[in-house]
């Protein structure tokens, strides 16, 4: 049985020696007292002798005196029995028989008393009787008779004390247990209700602690019981600030690294992933199950990362490679991965996007490439036309005006790209810097008031229908460099006898400005490239045109620096609209 979680032995465990105490002390009474009874009652037994023995000598010297009714007659009322042995063991009188069953008597020259009466002149014993199979205690005393002879004078008495004490021994002892039990069963329900029912509760209030669902244990009234208590509350406190501390920690960790741009990736000793961050998600394009566990072979069938993480792993050293992506989109990512020291063995490997590093590197190249091709052509044609009139065309006034108004041409065609390379290297440094209050509809007016010669000169009407626009804070330069451009290509790229049309209105929270022309259109193929830098459907239509590719480039950069966005529709042979949003 257990009771509230102590086995009983432990309860009872100090009542364990007043019980051994008590039954050390029955056993014993138990052996000791019979034994001492049985000696005083020898001892008594032995002085009735002596004072006996000198009256049955007088008798015994009385010449044919009947010995067997004498001793039946001294001991009729006294309980005792008197035996009368002669020195060879015959019995000849008895009080305890008649005189016929005394002449059938065994010889009594064996029993103890008898013998040691006869070696020693007295002798005693205690023992069961043969014949009525009580415990007797005998004394014996040797005498002599008249004849001279030597007789052996026995005396026994039954020893009915012995029974009634062992008796009252057994019911003392049965007290005693009762009185133990009882003291054992008061003393338990006491020490379990002050000791064990409190210390019980203290462990199964351990047990909450370590298990979560409290997060302290209540005191109990004992003292000690009460300093062990509050010794565990205040190790669940700094348990608690630990965790604490250690959640925090582990919250700033994935806290940075879920905002990190780059991936990561994080393997233990055994090569199985631990975790992965978003970043590394999204590049890998890898859906949102359990990474922890797997390998990098089952999460992603990518050699090239398997190896850096291997190859980490066993030399503890940092690692690189890349990977080229052809799914969803092509992209390079760059891998470093660095080795985890301390605790636990690992690595980390950071997978980098590189995509768009290598795309600006090349875009940029191909922006020199192409500014320097651009001022080459113009430059070439300035020299040639000076060196041609040095050589003597100066002479002849008419080639001589030719060729000036030549590289007067070339060198407004230099003027106007270097303008549109600072305009666009300004839209790019200062992007929305400065935010001044534009009227759209005046910036229209203007463009077409600056353009109108021109529109003339090529036989293309413009027409205007605008609505009143609220007033754009933004880069007033910038959209008026927009509408300009925009209204330019219209009239360029449009024939003589066209059309163009401008729309100003106010849609919602944005204004729209949308250009159409009734001219050559775009080829559906070019439509994606005309906003890139330099970019021109017919390269030589546009140099004789004078452009250098780089207006729409214009537009699109300050649409985007105004948050808005630029679209275009365009059929070939009849006609393009480009359509600006930007909002109020
Ligand atoms: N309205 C239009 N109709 C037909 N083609 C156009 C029109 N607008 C632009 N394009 C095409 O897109 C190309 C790029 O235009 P963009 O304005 O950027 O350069 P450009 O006009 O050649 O030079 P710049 O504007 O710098 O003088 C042009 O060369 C032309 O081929
Ligand atoms: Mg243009």
């Amino acid at each position: 049985m257990r009771l509230l979680g102590f086995p009983p032995k432990l309860r009872l465990a100090p009542l364990w020696p007043a019980l051994a105490a008590v039954l050390t002390a029955t056993a014993l009474l138990w052996i000791l007292l019979p034994g001492l009874l049985e000696r005083s009652a020898s001892v008594q037994l032995l002085d009735t002798l002596r004072i006996l023995s000198p009256i049955v000598r007088a008798e015994r010297q009385q010449q044919g005196a009947d010995a067997q009714a004498w001793v039946r007659s001294i001991a009729a009322d006294s309980g005792l029995r008197i035996t009368l042995v002669r020195s060879d063991g015959v019995v000849f009188a008895d009080s305890a028989r008649t005189a016929e069953q005394v002449t059938v008597m065994e010889n009594h020259a064996r029993r103890p008393e008898i013998r040691e009466a006869l070696a020693t002149g007295e002798g005693h014993s205690v023992r069961r009787s043969a014949t009525t199979g009580q415990t007797y205690v005998y004394a014996a005393r040797t005498l002599t008779d008249a004849g001279g002879h030597l007789v052996v004078l026995r005396l026994a008495q039954p020893l009915a004390q012995l029974e009634a004490l062992r008796g009252s021994i057994a019911t003392a002892m049965l007290f005693a247990a009762l009185a133990a039990g009882v003291a054992i069963l008061v003393t338990s329900l006491w020490i379990d209700r002050r000791l064990f029912g409190p210390l019980a509760g203290l462990i199964s209030g351990a047990g909450d602690l370590a298990s979560g669902r409290r997060r302290r244990v209540a005191l109990p009234e004992e003292e000690e019981l009460a300093a062990l208590a509050a010794a565990l509350n205040r190790l669940a406190e700094t348990a608690e600030a630990q965790l604490g501390l250690v959640r925090d920690e582990r919250d700033h960790l994935m806290t940075i690294l879920a905002s990190m741009s780059e991936g990561v990736l994080v393997v233990g000793g055994d090569g199985r992933a631990r975790l992965v961050n978003p970043a590394f998600r999204r590049l890998f394009d890898l859906d949102g199950g359990d990474v922890a566990g797997h390998t990098v072979l089952e999460l992603l069938r990518q050699p090239e990362l398997a190896r850096v993480v291997d190859d980490t792993l066993r030399r503890g050293e940092a690692q690189s490679g890349a990977i080229e992506l052809q799914a969803p989109e092509r992209r390079t990512l760059l891998l470093e991965s660095a080795a985890l020291a301390g605790g636990e063995r690992g690595a980390v490997v950071v997978a980098r996007d590189t995509t768009e590093l290598t795309r600006v590197a090349d875009m940029r190249r191909d922006f020199v490439a192409n500014v320097s091709h651009e001022l080459k052509t113009p430059l070439a044609a300035i020299r040639g036309y000076a060196e041609t009139l040095r050589d003597g065309a100066l002479d002849e006034p008419p080639t001589a005006r030719r060729f000036t108004e030549r590289i007067l041409q070339h060198c407004r065609r230099l003027q106007a790209l270097l303008d549109d390379l600072l305009t666009l290297s300004r839209l790019e440094s200062v992007a929305s810097a400065e935010r001044e209050p534009v009227d759209l509809n005046a910036v229209v007016q203007r463009a077409v008031d600056l353009l109108s010669a021109t529109a003339r000169e090529r036989q293309v009407t413009i027409e205007v229908h605008e609505e009143k626009v609220a007033t754009l804070a933004g880069d007033a330069d910038g959209i008026e460099r927009l509408v300009l451009n925009l209204l330019d290509n219209a009239l360029k790229y449009n024939q003589p006898g066209g059309e163009v049309a401008l729309h100003l209105s106010q849609q919602d929270k944005n204004a729209v400005l949308a250009v159409s022309d009734t001219g050559i259109g775009i080829p559906p193929d070019s439509l994606p490239r005309i906003f890139e830098r330099f970019y021109r459907v017919d390269k030589g239509r546009s140099r004789d045109e004078g452009g250098t590719g780089l207006g729409l480039a214009i537009v699109k950069h300050v649409v985007q620096a105004h948050g808005g966005h630029v679209d275009v529709e365009s059929r070939m042979g009849q006609g393009t609209t480009f359509r600006v949003t930007l909002p109020l």
